[in-house]
């Protein structure tokens, strides 16, 4: 499954509503994101947010803050976004330095702004099968299931990993009554006493435990749905940057047994984005 292809698409879908909106002389989206400190991985990710955000037409605000930001002047510039009508969407990159609570940043942003769903109410209405936005990996690999109009309904699907992000909200994505849905889902984590065997049974796999090249090929069914959520970077020397990245499937080994099978990079990445921009989309279209 191409990824850089289906968020190309799905971009230029809100290129091109987007253009419509300025036509007719509505709101133009606006993302604000706040990156803290000098993290690589997060300057990459906010880097490509920005550039997506350039691409549609959307407007973003890049607010960059010290890692010494005291909590205080963080929630403050927060409540800053939450008042400023312009801006439709606001998202902290995360991780963030460990003396700044990533649940009151959470709680302190407005849910109608959460594009990154994870609000504890965005993320209780998700359960509840009511619309809100939702966190922007999940949520764009289901648009990759849609695109490759992949048959959930039925299937048994092994999310591996359980955090906030990811493994928890797919696994109550997959499992909701409506396509890409209807799954019958096992969430396993660190403690499954039999990972094999969960995934040997399994017909999707979701891979979001963040362990390089950990799928192997004899754990999987063939003919499996196979999902890659890992971007863990490490050491390689043959790189112009140093690293490379690794994903949590080892995919020159699994690839063969696979009906499907997403790459890294270019796959579940560019969704992650693609997502954020449609949640970014539907906030300002909620104002309208
Ligand atoms: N860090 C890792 N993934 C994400 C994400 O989806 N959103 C934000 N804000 N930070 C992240």
């Amino acid at each position: 499954m191409d990824g850089k292809l289906v968020s190309q698409s799905v971009k230029d879908v809100l290129k091109h509503r987007t253009s419509e909106r300025m036509g007719k002389g509505k709101k133009r989206p606006h993302l604000a994101a706040i990156l803290i400190g000098n993290n690589g991985a997060s300057e990459t990710y906010v880097a490509s947010k920005v550039k997506s955000c350039e691409e549609i037409g959307f407007k973003s605000t890049l607010i960059r803050l010290e890692a010494s930001v005291s909590e205080n002047d963080l929630l403050f510039k927060l409540n800053e976004l939450n008042d400023d009508f312009d801006v439709d969407g606001i998202l902290v990159q995360l991780p963030l330095p460990p003396h700044i609570s990533e649940q009151k940043v959470i709680e302190t942003i407005l849910p109608s702004k959460d594009v990154d769903g994870f609000h504890p109410e965005s993320a209780g209405r998700m359960v509840q099968g009511l619309p809100t936005y939702y966190p922007a990996t999940p949520y764009g690999i289901l648009l990759l299931l849609e695109h490759y109009k992949i048959e959930t309904k039925g299937k048994h699907a092994v999310v591996i990993g359980r955090s906030n992000i990811v493994g928890r909200p797919m696994s109550i994505l997959l499992s909701r009554n409506e396509y890409p849905g209807n799954c019958t889902v096992t969430v396993c984590h660190s403690q499954t006493s039999d990972l094999k065997a969960m995934c040997l049974q399994a017909d999707i796999i979701i891979a979001a435990l963040g362990k390089p090249l950990f799928l192997k090929a004899d754990m999987v069914k063939e003919g499996a749905v196979v999902i890659d959520v890992g971007i863990t970077r490490v050491e390689d020397a043959t790189k112009k940057s140093g690293f490379s990245i690794k994903g949590d499937v080892d995919f020159d080994a699994v690839a063969s047994k696979c009906s499907f099978i997403t790459p890294v990079p270019g796959g579940v990445g560019p969704m992650t984005i693609a997502a954020l921009m449609m949640n970014t989309y539907k906030a300002c279209e909620a104002k309208d």
